[in-house]
């Protein structure tokens, strides 16, 4: 069934005209899992987004009550749910940008390979879905392993013969964000003055941030580069300490990172960010750098730049354990 009534659909489609007549600029974003921990507070903060003109929520469970909350909301953008399968297609013609922070989070007693294959599995059938509904989005994959879905996602694109890897971006701001928060405590500044740079994967030891890279240029002691680097690769694990993983702070990364998406689409300059996407900078097909986002997605991958000692052993563990994830996303697909 759908979840809005005619009344309903009419007053929708009353808006969207509205919008359009007013001339009002913005994408169409859709959320794929957005009744879960991450996928509201998500939806939420997207429709508080000034460049958000329609928002597609979509979930197995739950997403019209999330619908209908949502769209309470007296701010600009068109709020409308898809309920289930047969749903997802509906969900996704027509969008710009597609967030996907839809599956399960590794819980106490779960081990990674059951995180795995459930993970890859739906995130293999929402990324059919997208090859066939809205090829030319841009996809925010948010579904953990993401050293592991980004490459499912990769694959199925290009069985679809719609892959562009531009357009294909693991979200790995939540450890930029961290990062700069952590960083910000041990200097003694406000987070917003600090950028640090966090490349790799998003996962453990592929975690790698680059503190010699740090802005505002600081020095940190040995403790302090081994406290920060462990505290940051080990967020997760703080993040509701250690019982489910984190969404709020997640929803705010993947908002902040969406935002940028968005702004690159709108053709802005200088918008440069961490991702996880299809790369040349090391010998592993994907790696995490920073990217400058423009219309077509992630339009040039940056070079890692000069590291030092610790960050250079720091990155052979990374690419050790990134080309096994890597390599694991890909088997799924191929086998
Ligand atoms: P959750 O379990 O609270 O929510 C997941 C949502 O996905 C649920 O509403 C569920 O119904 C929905 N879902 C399940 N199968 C679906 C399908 N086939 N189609 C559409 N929706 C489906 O989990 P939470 O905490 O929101 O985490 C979601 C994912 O994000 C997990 O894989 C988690 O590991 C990952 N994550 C990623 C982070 C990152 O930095 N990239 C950080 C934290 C979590």
């Amino acid at each position: 069934q759908p979840p809005n009534s005619q009344m309903e659909e009419s007053c929708v489609l009353k808006r969207t005209d509205c919008r359009a007549k007013g001339g009002a600029p913005g994408f169409k974003v859709a959320i794929l899992g957005a009744a879960g921990g991450i996928g509201q507070p998500l939806a939420m903060l997207m429709k508080m987004n000034p460049l958000v003109s329609v928002l597609h929520l979509y979930d197995v469970v739950n997403a019209p009550g999330v619908t209908a909350d949502i769209s309470h909301m007296d701010t600009g953008a068109v709020v409308r749910g898809f309920l289930g399968q047969p749903q997802l297609e509906s969900a996704l013609i027509g969008m710009d940008l597609v967030i996907i922070p839809a599956g399960v989070p590794r819980k106490p007693g779960m081990t990674r390979d059951d995180l795995f294959n459930i993970n890859a599995g739906i995130v293999r059938t929402l990324c059919e879905g997208v090859a066939k509904c809205c090829p030319n989005a841009i996809v925010n994959l948010i579904s953990n392993p993401v050293n592991s879905t980004v490459p499912i996602a990769a694959e199925v694109f290009k069985k679809a013969g719609t892959y562009d890897p531009k357009r294909l971006l693991g979200v790995t701001m939540l450890d930029v964000v961290r990062a700069n928060t952590f960083v910000a405590e041990v200097l003694g500044l406000d987070p917003r003055e600090v950028d640090v740079p966090v490349v790799g994967g998003h996962a453990g030891v592929t975690i790698l941030p680059l503190l010699s890279q740090a802005k505002p240029p600081s020095s940190f002691t040995p403790e302090e580069t081994e406290y920060l680097t462990k505290r940051i690769q080990d967020g997760g694990t703080e993040a509701k300490a250690g019982a489910g993983s984190a969404t709020l702070s997640m929803a705010y990364a993947a908002v902040k990172f969406a935002d940028a998406c968005l702004r690159g689409l709108r053709g802005d300059a200088g918008v440069v960010e961490c991702a996880f996407v299809a790369s040349e900078v090391t010998e592993l097909p994907f790696f995490a750098t920073k990217v400058r986002l423009g219309r077509r997605g992630a339009e040039e991958v940056y070079q890692l730049g000069p590291l030092n000692e610790y960050e250079r052993v720091g990155l052979q563990k990374a690419k050790k354990e990134l080309a096994e994830s890597i390599q694991k996303g890909i088997s799924f697909i191929r086998k």
